[in-house]
């Protein structure tokens, strides 16, 4: 049997860390790709983490390059190309720098892994993904933007700090895009089958949303550039649903035509992801708090793909 191969573009930080989890995890053989000037910095990353292979014991290979040559029929590839944010900014700042960056990827990825499944990191995210979709002409289900991940998690993570219990009992869902604008919800959120709302008071719940929120800030506060960790983590959770046809459900930013009214943009929905990518995005009842929230949402995404198509009128 063929090994899963998976290309990670940008060999910078979320892009160094996901290659550490892909190999560690033996999803398969692992590229890790920079642009020409920071070749040697991807080289040299990719051999340093295969040196590891013999102590963490992981059978995949780890190659560094610039050329996209060497990413050639990867069965996913991972986009974390482009800049960071740095304190004071928002994810929207990078608007332009970054849509140009992914943009050139894009195109690179299509033609040379036209069959593989495009997971999109970069930032501001919801005009990423939209990005990618335009400039590879991969049809909706090749491309998935990893937002949703990380802010479940973050969300996850905070509620166990609260209530001092293992974040692997910790079940929930959140919609819409990423940080600042996602959509709470605390009714699809348990404790090992538990409603949240029986152990926690709803300031408490609220609390742990609102730092979920601006999570990414606070580490961008205390570490002068972006997380990267929890978002490779999140990254490579979709890999691997992926290269093992998990079937998983996970939320993710996913093309919605008629689900949830959006009209044919990305948003973050929990999806099931499998070989055949988002395979499905499943829709969940909101309720008369949660609607407004998520229309308020999609009208963000849909500014950022507004500003993207004018900025940049050849991908409208
Ligand atoms: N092709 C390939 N790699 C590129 C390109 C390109 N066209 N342009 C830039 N890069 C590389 C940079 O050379 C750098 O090595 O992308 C890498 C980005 O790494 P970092 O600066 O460390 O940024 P990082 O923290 O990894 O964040 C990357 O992910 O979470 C998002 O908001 C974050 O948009 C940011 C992205």
């Amino acid at each position: 049997m063929r090994r899963a191969k998976i290309s990670v573009i940008g060999a910078g930080n979320v892009g160094a860390t996901c290659a550490h989890w892909a190999a560690s995890k033996e999803l398969g053989d692992v590229v890790l790709l920079d642009i020409p000037d920071k070749e040697g910095v991807a080289q040299g990353k990719a051999l340093d983490l295969f040196c590891c292979a013999p102590m963490e014991r992981f059978d995949a290979n780890v190659h560094g390059t610039a050329d996209y040559a060497d990413t050639a029929n990867s069965d996913v590839v991972i986009v974390t190309a482009g800049l960071p944010r740095k304190p004071g900014m928002s994810r929207d700042d990078l608007i332009g720098t970054n849509v140009k960056i992914v943009r050139s990827v894009a195109e690179q990825v299509a033609t040379h892994s036209p069959d593989a499944i495009m997971i999109l990191v970069s930032n501001p995210l919801d005009a990423m993904v939209y990005t990618a979709w335009k400039a590879s002409g991969f049809p909706t289900n090749q491309i998935v933007g990893q937002a949703g991940c990380l802010d479940v998690a973050r969300y996850r993570a905070f509620l166990a700090m609260k209530l001092g219990c293992s974040v692997e009992d910790i079940s929930a869902l959140l919609l819409g895009g990423h940080g600042d604008d996602m959509v709470p919800l605390p009714r699809y959120t348990s404790v090992h089958g538990i409603p949240i709302q029986q152990l926690l008071p709803e300031a408490e719940i609220t609390e742990c949303v609102e730092r979920a929120k601006v999570g990414g800030g606070e580490i961008v506060k205390l570490m002068g550039t972006s997380a990267y960790y929890a978002p490779a983590s999140g990254s490579v959770q979709m890999a691997e649903a992926i290269i093992k046809d998990k079937k998983r459900i996970l939320p993710c930013a996913a093309y919605c035509d008629s689900e949830y009214g959006v009209g044919g943009y990305f948003v973050g929905v929990p999806c099931i992801l499998g070989s055949g990518g988002v395979e499905k995005v499943i829709e969940i009842d909101l309720d008369a708090t949660e609607r407004p929230l998520m229309d308020e949402s999609i009208s963000h995404v849909k500014d950022l793909v507004a500003t993207v198509k004018e900025m940049f009128p050849d991908l409208a």
